[in-house]
């Protein structure tokens, strides 16, 4: 595969997927027939009730989990479907696609920034690149301060805010984040989600984010909504409205 120009520009894209979770005897249907592409550039929001396929429809789009039926696309072309090995893709994500958790999931013995720089390296940069660029992607999210600090000393904003550096590290070309600004004030949840429109328009990074608050609905290109594990609507975000007034 390679990194040249692709039709349409979707980076990935969901097509008829559906997730059933066997709990014991019982089934949950946690996505059903959801078709959703994610473009270069786009900055894509997705809202919906607590356990609606939020989560769910994000894991099988950046490869953590496979869909029960349906299928996964990179570029056009297929990377997933029910009999992927998921582990066979672990390179692939860590070169492609950034993952922001709804849980900061630091690594708790190391400091700040020994976790984002670590996520650097484990891609073979040098160590000494590593630091600096980790030490730069800590400085943009104000955590300059705060690079020898361990997990256990941060607050869940400071936590949070250290994953997304985390998950920029590697420049990947589809960012998924899950509620990123949830444990965020509102100064510093609108620098990040502006850090992403950042990236989608400059960048022309692919970014797709579960969100409850409404605050942000200004930066998507679109809002996709969920509803019982399926796409109930989708809809221009104010993104695309002030584009369309210029
Ligand atoms: N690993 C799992 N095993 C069993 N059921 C699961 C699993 N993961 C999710 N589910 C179920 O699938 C449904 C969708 O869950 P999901 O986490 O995608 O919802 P969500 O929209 O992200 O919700 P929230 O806003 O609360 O984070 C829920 O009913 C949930 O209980
Ligand atoms: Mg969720």
């Amino acid at each position: 595969m390679t990194a040249a120009y692709w039709p349409s520009h979707v980076v990935m894209e969901v097509r008829d997927a559906s997730k059933t979770y066997l709990t014991g005897p019982n089934e949950v249907h946690a996505l059903a027939d959801m078709t959703l592409a994610l473009r270069a550039g786009e900055l894509t929001g997705i809202v919906g009730p607590s356990g609606s396929g939020k989560t769910t429809f994000l894991m099988i789009a950046g490869l953590l989990e496979p869909p029960t039926t349906g299928e996964v696309r990179f570029k056009d072309q297929l990377i997933a479907d029910p009999a992927t090995k998921l582990n066979s893709l672990r390179d692939f994500r860590r070169t492609h696609v950034g993952f922001i958790f709804q849980k900061a999931n630091l690594i708790p013995f190391l400091t700040a920034l020994e976790n984002v720089q670590l996520a650097l390296e484990i891609n073979d940069a040098h160590p000494k690149a590593a630091r600096a660029r980790a030490r730069e992607l800590l400085a943009q999210f104000g955590l300059d301060q705060r690079e020898d600090n361990y997990p256990s000393q941060l607050s869940g904003g400071e936590q949070q805010r250290v994953s997304i550096a985390r998950a920029l590290a590697n420049n990947p070309v589809l960012l998924l984040a899950d509620e990123p600004t949830a444990a965020l004030d509102g100064t510093r949840g609108r620098q990040v989600m502006e850090a992403f429109r950042t990236l989608a328009d400059e960048q022309r990074v692919a970014v797709c984010v579960v969100t409850h608050d409404p605050r942000w609905s200004d930066i998507f290109d679109r809002i996709v909504e969920m509803s019982d594990g399926r796409m109930t609507a989708a809809k221009p975000g104010g993104a695309q409205a002030s584009r369309l007034k210029l």
